[in-house]
């Protein structure tokens, strides 16, 4: 008999998530359209980490059988990916693309053969290049595409694949295409940001709602946001101002309105003081109102720390949201060097215990928490990745989480970023996050130490 401590509920998520765009590969194959990533690529490979682009993957177009079989031996009972929207209508709108059914469908018919409960998600960040040339997400005519593509998914997919995911983390393109450069079409305004991410929860809505028409049995459509637990550097007024203010703007301004159905008024009116609310119009603010999520995917990385500003911003530099905080450098806090971001494994309890307090304790599920690591092949002992830094930031997450369960936080997984390591943006291969090390030269795939681990702790439910 194992020994097992921190036991999960029943029928708990073990898994990892994944996105077409990363992992995919076969960027021109088959007919699949270019997406912003394949442009931006072609455009400015030098934006890349070692000018790696979307192209070189770890190839899930042609190994994903070969995947999904390492995944059934890790015991992952789930596992999420996503549709990229430009493989299956090359044009963003009008003619599906055949190939891409049959693979989706092979990919999700695989899955459930091998006992993995697919999640699937309708769009991980990768926009379609004609309905960018349209205005991507600044555009009204872009959400009824998107809408379009999402009812076509349900239909082509919703008799086998329970779980949807309108949007994965869509404060990220609104952050990284408007206003800090990492993501197309590269601009700054903050006006823009702003309708771009409120635009997205209406499209977000109208994919909620297509769902809900078709009346799919059994189905559950959710979203995935990307929480960052804000806290203040200290208890003066001001410190507690900024950190609520960064709070509305980065959380709950994604949060509120899918959980809840609305936008924080306060957050309107910080909007309206500084003339930067979007447009909208009373039927969307209905159709958010009608059109709340089943469950939630929280990804979580890293807390944000506030502190008031320091000085003035520069009256003629571009707005940003930093105009409201600072950013607190925590004296003593722990980081991961490589990605920058500060390791806190207790802000995935007191996002949890938010979660209970304060959005009726919606069912969700850590749909991605991991660590990427530059030069893991300097860890490789007897031709495997000793990785015992990546069991051990799971393990302390995991604690946290298990103790959020045990006072009542209705959890129901736990999906780490990610399988095998995978094409990260302009980052591309810099970061390894992967329970699996990827060889890109030959497509090798080597479980690392962390992968039999975590085998173990799928296997008990626990650890
Ligand atoms: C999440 C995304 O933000 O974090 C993934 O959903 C991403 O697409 C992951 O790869 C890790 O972040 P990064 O920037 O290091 O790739």
């Amino acid at each position: 008999m194992v020994n097992v401590e921190y036991k999960f509920p029943k029928g708990f998520w073990w898994g990892a998530a994944a996105s077409a765009p990363q992992t995919e590969g076969a960027a021109r194959e088959d007919g699949k359209g270019q997406n912003i990533w394949d442009f931006w690529y072609e455009k400015e490979y030098n934006r890349f980490f070692n000018n790696v682009g979307p192209e070189v993957t770890s190839d899930f177009y042609h190994r994903y059988k070969e995947d999904i079989s390492i995944m059934k031996d890790l015991n992952f009972n789930s596992f999420r990916t996503s549709i990229s929207w430009s493989r299956l209508i090359p044009e963003g709108v009008g003619e599906i693309n055949p190939k891409a059914v049959e693979f989706y469908n092979n990919v999700i018919n695989e899955l459930i053969d091998k006992g993995i409960e697919p999640i699937i998600n309708l769009y991980h960040f990768d926009m379609p290049l004609t309905m960018q040339n349209k205005g991507g997400w600044e555009s009204k005519e872009v959400i009824e595409a998107y809408a379009s593509y999402a009812r076509t998914c349900f239909k082509l997919f919703g008799d086998r694949v329970k779980w949807w995911i309108t949007f994965n983390e869509p404060i990220v393109p609104a952050e990284g295409g408007y206003l800090y450069n990492f993501h197309y079409p590269d601009v700054v305004d903050f006006k823009k940001a702003i309708q771009v991410a409120y635009n997205t929860m209406v499209a977000h809505a109208r994919a909620v709602e297509e769902f809900r028409k078709l009346n799919i049995k059994q189905g559950k459509i959710g979203i995935v946001l990307n929480l960052s637990p804000t806290y203040p550097r200290s208890n003066n007024s001001a410190d507690l101002k900024a950190t609520k203010i960064a709070d509305m703007l980065i959380n709950r301004s994604f949060l509120d309105p899918a959980a809840n159905g609305r936008y924080p008024e306060e957050l309107i009116e910080l909007l309206k003081q500084y003339n930067h609310l979007p447009k909208f119009t009373e039927l969307e603010i209905d159709l958010l109102k009608n059109n709340v999520v089943d469950f939630l995917g929280i990804n979580y990385y890293q807390p944000r720390r506030v502190k008031a500003k320091a000085s003035m911003s520069n009256p003629e530099a571009p707005f940003m949201p930093d105009f409201f905080f600072d950013e607190y450098i925590m004296p003593g806090r722990k980081m991961n060097p490589y990605r920058g971001w500060e390791i806190y494994e207790k802000g995935i309890y007191d996002i949890m215990i938010n979660i209970k307090e304060n959005y009726g304790n919606i069912p969700c599920y850590v749909s991605e928490n991991g660590m990427g690591v530059e030069g893991e092949e300097r860890y490789i002992v007897n031709g495997e990745i000793q990785d015992d830094y990546r069991i051990e930031f799971i393990r302390d997450h995991l604690m946290w989480l298990h103790k959020a369960i045990n006072e009542g936080c209705d959890v129901r997984g736990y999906h780490l970023w990610t399988f095998i390591d995978n094409w990260s943006w302009l980052n591309a291969y810099k970061n390894r996050y992967g329970l699996v090390s990827l060889d890109l030269e030959t497509q090798k795939r080597t479980l690392k130490k962390s992968a039999y681990w975590f085998k173990e702790v799928a296997k008990n439910n626990g650890f």
